[in-house]
């Protein structure tokens, strides 16, 4: 149920709570009471590893409200934060991962999530402007003070996660990853693999999708970003729903719902360290921490990788 971080001492449950939906930036209906009480769902299950970032939410809303929920067992939980990324005031995003920028966040993280430490750090996306180096270095400060226990790179290619690695040790990169995006495979997962830094994939269940409750008859509120993703259109959307039906065939005869037989799988593939469920109701991260729990037998991977292949390519 829980796996190291690298080699940075750090013990994750293999289900980590993404803190994006509770920003309310694009999940719909998002209340502060159901937002704390997933975080208590989640570490009720047995998850200790919580993801957030300083853009998520207008004003930090994510990192506040995990500060406030875990303050209490805030030395058993396994805090992740990211800086490098903010809103501009028309709510557009700027990556700026100047050190000046990194420094200003950060310190503005640690005070939103009411901690003098955080667990894992990342660079939440190099800016194409900083030399990438730049970042690293000011990452490695945050190190080497003891404000960062440990670092990380999120949406960076394997040139850059190697130039980053070489002036900063990496604990961890957060790349997505899901059975409709699996290019990480052919190169970061194999180079973590080399250099013992664990993968921590985003979007296992691709924004609800793979959570097999959006189905062909589905009507999407007109306020609903997910719209603007291709998947949730046809020819893709047609695609998924068939890969859908299959998985749902073989979630049944397991006694697992699709929510929990995509992250059994995604967990089960080779080089994924742990997975970030973004929930924002408690039943929600209920149902999916399940998963960490689950182990599929060859047989049932086999199963699961031929309706992949038969609906996806
Ligand atoms: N590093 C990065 O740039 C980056 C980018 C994206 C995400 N992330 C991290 O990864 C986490 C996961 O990504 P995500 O939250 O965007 O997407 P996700 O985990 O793929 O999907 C989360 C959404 O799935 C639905 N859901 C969750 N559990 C469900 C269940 N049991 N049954 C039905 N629906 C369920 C909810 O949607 P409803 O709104 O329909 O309830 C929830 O908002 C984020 O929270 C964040 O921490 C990082």
């Amino acid at each position: 149920m829980f796996s190291s971080l690298g080699t940075s001492g750090l013990q994750v449950s293999r289900v980590g709570l993404g803190l994006w939906p509770i920003a309310g930036m694009t999940t719909l209906e998002t209340i502060e009471s159901e937002s704390l009480a997933t975080i208590e769902a989640a570490v009720a299950g047995g998850i200790n590893f919580f993801d957030t970032a300083f853009c998520y939410g207008v004003d930090g809303i994510s990192e506040r409200l995990l500060g406030k929920a875990v303050a209490p067992i805030r030395d058993q939980v396994v805090i992740a934060t990211k800086c490098g990324v903010h809103w501009a005031e028309d709510l557009s995003r700027v990556n700026d991962a100047s050190p000046e920028r990194l420094q200003f966040e950060f310190q503005t993280s640690l005070a939103r999530l009411n901690t003098d430490y955080v667990d894992l750090l990342y660079l939440h996306s190099p800016d194409r402007v900083t030399p990438i180096e730049d970042s690293a270095r000011a990452l490695a400060r945050f190190l080497e003070s003891g404000q960062a226990r440990a670092i990380g790179i999120s949406n960076a290619t394997v040139e850059e996660v190697r130039r980053f690695h070489a002036v900063c040790p990496l604990a961890a990169i957060q790349p997505r990853y899901n059975m409709f995006q699996r290019d990480i495979e052919s190169d970061l997962i194999p180079w973590a693999q080399a250099e013992n830094v664990a993968i921590v994939s985003y979007w296992p269940l691709m924004k609800g999708l793979l959570a097999g409750k959006i189905r062909r008859d589905h009507v999407f509120d007109p306020q609903d970003k997910r719209l603007s993703y291709p998947i949730f259109q046809p020819p893709q959307w047609d695609r998924a729903q068939n890969l859908l039906d299959d998985l749902e065939e073989i979630a049944n005869s397991l006694q697992l719902t699709i929510a929990q037989l995509v992250v059994a799988w995604t967990l089960a593939q080779p080089g994924i360290t742990a997975t970030l469920c973004g929930a924002k109701r408690p039943w929600q991260i209920a149902e999916t921490l399940a998963a960490m729990r689950t182990t599929l037998s060859p047989i049932d991977l086999a199963r699961i990788n031929m309706a992949i292949a038969k609906n996806l390519t």
